[in-house]
């Protein structure tokens, strides 16, 4: 069929052939050549997910139980609202806050479910435009990719803070703090809450304090990006920095994600908590968010947050929860600690070991694009470019096998 477009309007462009193709997001990416690949060598330490030890994503047990009881119980599929169900936010604040934050004493807290924790940042990233389009979100270097659209799309300006050197495995704080103490008053700094994607890099409790007081002192807002709550220490400990920095500024944004630690990914379980320097400031801030999500996506997903919900509400589904959270945590760190140890085997020295002390799913392994390339080409190991690696991929039957192929390619 000719679509050229003929007679008076001849000549004129059609809408869509203004569009060149995209090269594919990098974690998706990978996604999809880890899928083609059909060695039985394959290994995936891309994408973020929870393997378990027979290397699949299971459906939590007690988000099976929470959602067979949702099901049972619901009448209708019509709307909830735009800020989603008041118990899970409500729920989530306390987890997120703990119950006797200073920002909930006061009332200056807002909670409002969104389409997973990606949902959170964008959203968050249109109230900061609506607020003050002028201000700058500095975000570090490095962090996760999607971090870039998610908030540079929506049309704030983006600028990278020194967090971590891959070559040397260690963070670079003094130079971060060096650098934000520069930043103009106002202007917003993302912080991994805990569980660093992509290096394992956390702050150390004295480096939050030093933060804290930093972003108090210059007037900046953090905004605190929580995707791992659970997998590093446990809920509470792993939400300390948001406490610590929350308490120490009159405004703060936190994203909160339930992919990861309820298993919930494509259900889309996430939420934005916002806290205002008063009541009616935090009111003002609350109704922007509403119209902000009204005018993307109206509502966000139910069924991942009722079930998330029921689990918070019911005492013996949450400890069942936190069993199966610590079975994950446990799994990851059981695999982060074979790694380190069988690659010290097969290098016979201690340079891999700064895997160890890291925490979360993530470990920024430091070797070049090309060496991660040869992984995938010659060993069938699938890493991000920049030698981010998921321990969750790691099974005791194929460690062996990512040390040795690590060392080959790194060493030659
Ligand atoms: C990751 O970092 O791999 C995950 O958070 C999945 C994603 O959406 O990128």
């Amino acid at each position: 069929m000719d679509y050229n477009v003929a007679g008076p309007e001849k000549g004129r462009r059609l809408l869509f052939q203004q569009l060149k193709q995209l090269g594919a997001d990098s974690i998706l990416g990978l996604m999809a050549k880890y899928r083609a690949d059909s060695s039985s060598l394959k290994v995936d330490l891309g994408v973020g997910v929870y393997r378990d030890s027979n290397g699949n994503t299971p459906v939590l047990a007690c988000v099976r139980r929470a959602e067979q009881a949702v099901l049972a119980a619901q009448t209708t599929k019509s709307y909830v609202a735009a800020a989603g169900r008041e118990e899970f936010n409500n729920a989530v604040e306390e987890m997120v806050l703990g119950a006797a934050h200073p920002a909930r004493r006061d009332g200056r807290a807002r909670t409002v479910q969104t389409p997973g924790g990606c949902g959170a940042l964008r959203v968050g990233a249109e109230l900061i435009r609506a607020a003050a389009p002028a201000v700058t979100v500095h975000v570090g270097d490095p962090t996760w990719g999607n971090h870039t659209p998610l908030l540079g799309g929506s049309g704030l300006r983006l600028e990278r803070y020194p967090y971590y050197d891959a070559a040397a495995h260690r963070l670079r704080f003094d130079a971060m703090l060096e650098q934000l103490d520069r930043a103009p008053e106002g202007d917003v700094v993302l912080i991994h809450a805990c569980c660093h994607n992509p290096t394992g890099a956390d702050l150390e409790p004295v480096q939050w304090q030093a933060l804290a007081q930093l972003l108090a002192r210059r007037r900046l807002v953090p905004f605190l990006d929580l995707a791992y709550q659970g997998f590093a220490v446990d809920l509470d400990a792993d939400a300390a920095g948001v406490r610590l920095v929350a308490s120490q500024v009159p405004e703060a944004l936190i994203a909160i994600s339930f992919s990861k630690n309820l298993g919930l990914y494509r259900e889309r379980a996430g939420a934005l908590t916002v806290i205002g320097e008063n009541v009616s400031r935090a009111n003002a801030s609350l109704s922007h968010v509403l119209q902000i999500a009204r005018s993307i996506y109206s509502m966000p997903p139910d069924h991942g947050a009722a079930i998330a919900a029921h689990i918070f509400a019911n005492p013996a589904l949450k400890g069942e929860w936190l069993d199966e959270l610590g079975a994950m945590r446990t799994r990851i760190a059981d695999m982060r600690a074979l790694l380190t140890q069988e690659l010290g085997k097969v290098t016979g020295d201690g340079s891999f070991d700064f895997i160890r002390a890291q925490r979360g799913m993530f470990s920024l392994l430091g070797v070049s694009a090309e060496t991660v390339e040869r992984l995938r080409e010659k060993h069938h190991i699938y890493m991000l470019s920049d030698s981010r690696m998921n321990l969750a991929g790691i099974m005791p039957h194929n460690v062996a096998y990512v040390a040795e192929s690590i060392a080959a390619e790194h060493l030659g």
